[in-house]
């Protein structure tokens, strides 16, 4: 018996499986990836000769090499993280996401359901986002009975993908688990999302570029107090429930940038706010939510989780990991990547 995580080379896979083979000495452990332009076996090196873990790759939306992987390892718990993951991207070529997400996730229910029939000891933990919820005003914060107003492909695929798993506990009685969880940031981040790109770019001494006046409110997590909040809730959290995960670290944009980047000048001992003028102002991206903030009271009230890593401490931590790892950036940068990325600021 094994626990099959979907998505695992990617960023929160990859620090997942790590976690999960530290702290659970019996299990193994089945890494199953397509490994797209964000997924990279370089994720999983530390693990990869570990004798509990395994890596398939394969596509969560191709029903034989799911099936394949799911009896072959005799797999009896799934934590579905495989996803098309940047809002970015699904506003250019929003059918990937509508694949990977919402039918990727389909196949992987029927097939978990079909193989595990009527077995309770068994369990789906689908790793979601609080962009399902939408955009909040000034005041209030996300929780479990939050209704739902996905604004982006992206999230509208990820709300897609938790109805379809609410489903499959309702109709046909498999355990699911959903965390809904806030924007994650730590090492192995593709530099494809706000905080690797910052230290990226201004590492290379290239512009950063921020939407907007960078006015927009995010709430950020440390990823591996997300892998520890995963792990509680599979192991603890009540089938068909849904748990709401946050960092409690709600800040701008622009005043998350600025912060990064002094810590950036910090760590190469140049005076605080030389890369600072490094931030350009780009074209707003499109149906971008203004706030999100969780309330996570039923986690840790049920499960007693509640963010062990303050922001300053993460960010110190990330931009630490960035610049020791200049090595794994060159290799997980590919021209696809790239061409992405210059296309679109291009069009900013
Ligand atoms: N990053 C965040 O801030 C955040 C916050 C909340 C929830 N999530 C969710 O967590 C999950 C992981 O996010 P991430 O930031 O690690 O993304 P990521 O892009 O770094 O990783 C996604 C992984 O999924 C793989 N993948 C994509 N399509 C696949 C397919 N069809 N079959 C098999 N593998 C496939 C990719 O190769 C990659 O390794 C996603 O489901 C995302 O919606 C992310």
């Amino acid at each position: 018996m094994a626990v099959l995580i979907t998505g695992a080379a990617g960023f929160i896979g990859s620090n997942l499986v790590r976690h999960l083979l530290k702290r659970w000495p019996d299990r193994d452990l089945v890494s199953f990836d397509l490994l797209t332009y964000s997924g990279h076996l370089a994720n999983l090196q530390e693990v990869a000769t570990h004798r509990r873990h395994q890596f398939v790759q394969g596509d969560v939306a191709d029903r034989g090499a799911v099936r394949t992987v799911l009896e072959d390892h005799d797999i009896d718990g799934i934590i579905h993280l495989a996803a098309e993951s940047h809002v970015d991207r699904s506003i250019v070529d929003p059918m990937a996401f509508v694949r990977s997400n919402v039918v990727g996730t389909v196949v992987l229910l029927q097939e978990a359901a079909r193989l595990w029939r009527d077995r309770t000891d068994v369990r789906f933990h689908h790793v979601s986002t609080d962009e399902v919820f939408g955009s909040l005003g000034d005041d209030g914060a996300f929780h479990e009975d939050h209704p739902y107003a996905p604004n982006s492909p992206y999230s509208a695929s990820k709300a897609a993908s938790d109805h379809f798993v609410r489903a499959w506990n309702e109709t046909y009685g498999v355990p699911v688990v959903i965390t809904n969880c806030t924007n994650n940031y730590g090492p192995y981040q593709f530099p494809e999302k706000l905080i690797p790109v910052v230290i990226s770019r201004a590492i290379d001494g290239d512009p950063v570029p921020v939407y907007g006046r960078g006015a927009n409110i995010r709430d950020w997590l440390y990823v591996e107090d997300h892998c520890d909040a995963l792990a509680l809730v599979y192991e603890r959290g009540r089938p068909g429930h849904t748990y709401c995960i946050g960092g409690e670290n709600t800040i701008t944009n622009i005043d998350l940038v600025g912060m990064i980047l002094d810590e950036l000048d910090r760590a190469r001992s140049e005076p605080i706010g030389t890369s600072r003028s490094l931030i350009r102002f780009v074209e707003d991206r499109p149906g971008h939510d203004y706030r999100y903030a969780m309330d996570i009271a039923k986690i840790r009230d049920e499960l007693g989780w509640s963010p062990a890593t303050d922001l300053t401490t993460g960010i110190a931590a990330t931009v630490r990991w960035y610049l020791d790892n200049e090595a794994w950036m060159d290799i997980v940068q590919n021209e696809d990547s790239q061409s992405f990325a210059d296309s679109w600021y291009a069009s900013r």
